[in-house]
């Protein structure tokens, strides 16, 4: 694509637009603020934009009393962050980490109202857990400026992040945006689209086989989780990480590689999973899913 130089980082004086506020958003986000990058965030919902300014600027704050940061450097991070109140603010952006719901259609139609907004050479990457980077550009003018940038939960803490091509993405996008991750203090790596890329794909297994344990009722998920962790050397157990990930994004993530697989029984969602989703026991960040967090650890079980 011209105007993007492969094997060369997005220079730090162009404006990274962070699209979903949610928790992944507000990773990236701060990941990028602090790598010396000027960041607005956007979200459907402002409160959510509100509330990861607030919670990234208060990371800050708690990086700079360990020492890890300086004062200043935790101001000059935090006045890096912009909140965006539309899309029409993000005409400036050199790159668009979209980090939104799960879903196909919906980032479609992001990614169609973006490119009526910003310059041609501005990258757009999807932090899709699961989705085809092949579908998600099929809709854009330029597809080929479209990778995935799937990062892992939670970002600032977590190095991997995998590089995705879709059958048209640009090999110089690719290459941009894993120079941008490195710069990011990450730990990139080229992959291509294929459902759940490497790391869900590996990954649903392990969810999957410990939903058919506690089906059978064979153990709790406090049980299971332990053997993983402390005879299994996983550093969380499989109820304990699906809490931190969210069921709606998991289960959605479920869903997507199963029917990208053609139906295959080896990815079939499970109910136990669709069930806590219809309850809105989302996990950690509504206050209960396989476990109780916050106030509702008190309350007495039902
Ligand atoms: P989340 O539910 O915490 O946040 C999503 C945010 O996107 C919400 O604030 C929502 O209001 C906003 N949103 C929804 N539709 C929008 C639109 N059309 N325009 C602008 N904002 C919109 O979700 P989370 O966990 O941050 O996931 C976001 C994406 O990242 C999903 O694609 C997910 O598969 C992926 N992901 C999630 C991981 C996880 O562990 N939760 C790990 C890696 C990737």
């Amino acid at each position: 694509m011209s105007g993007i130089n492969q094997s060369q980082a997005l220079p730090p004086s162009r404006t990274v637009a962070v699209i979903g506020s949610g928790a992944m958003g507000a990773g990236i986000a701060q990941v990028a603020a602090a790598a010396g990058y000027s960041v607005q965030l956007f979200d459907t919902r402002a409160e959510a934009v509100v509330k990861a300014i607030a919670d990234i600027g208060g990371m800050f704050d708690k990086l700079a009393g360990k020492g890890r940061m300086t004062a200043a450097e935790a101001g000059a991070a935090k006045a890096r962050l912009r909140p965006a109140s539309a899309l029409s603010e993000l005409a400036e952006a050199g790159l668009v980490v979209e980090a939104i719901v799960e879903n196909l259609d919906v980032k479609r139609k992001l990614f169609a109202d973006l490119e009526a907004v910003v310059a041609d050479d501005c990258i757009f990457a999807s932090n899709t857990s699961s989705i085809s980077i092949t579908s998600i550009g099929a809709a854009l003018r330029l597809p080929q400026r479209l990778v995935g940038m799937h990062f892992f939960n939670p970002v600032p803490l977590m190095a991997l992040v995998e590089i995705i091509s879709g059958l048209a993405s640009d090999a110089a996008v690719a290459g941009c945006v894993y120079d941008t991750a490195l710069a990011w203090g990450k730990n990139p790596v080229h992959t291509k689209s294929t459902p759940g890329f490497i790391v869900n794909r590996v990954a649903r297994p392990y969810y999957a086989e410990a939903l058919r344990i506690l089906n059978e009722q064979a153990a709790e998920p406090a049980t299971i989780d332990a053997i993983l962790r402390e005879a299994g050397g996983f550093r969380m157990g499989p109820f304990e990480l699906m809490d931190l990930i969210g069921h709606d994004v998991n289960f959605a993530v479920t869903q997507s590689v199963f029917h990208a697989y053609f139906t295959d029984p080896r990815f079939t969602p499970s109910l136990i999973q669709q069930e806590l989703v219809n309850a809105g026991f989302l996990g950690r960040k509504s206050g209960r899913g396989f476990y109780r967090y916050g106030d509702a650890a008190a309350m007495p079980e039902p």
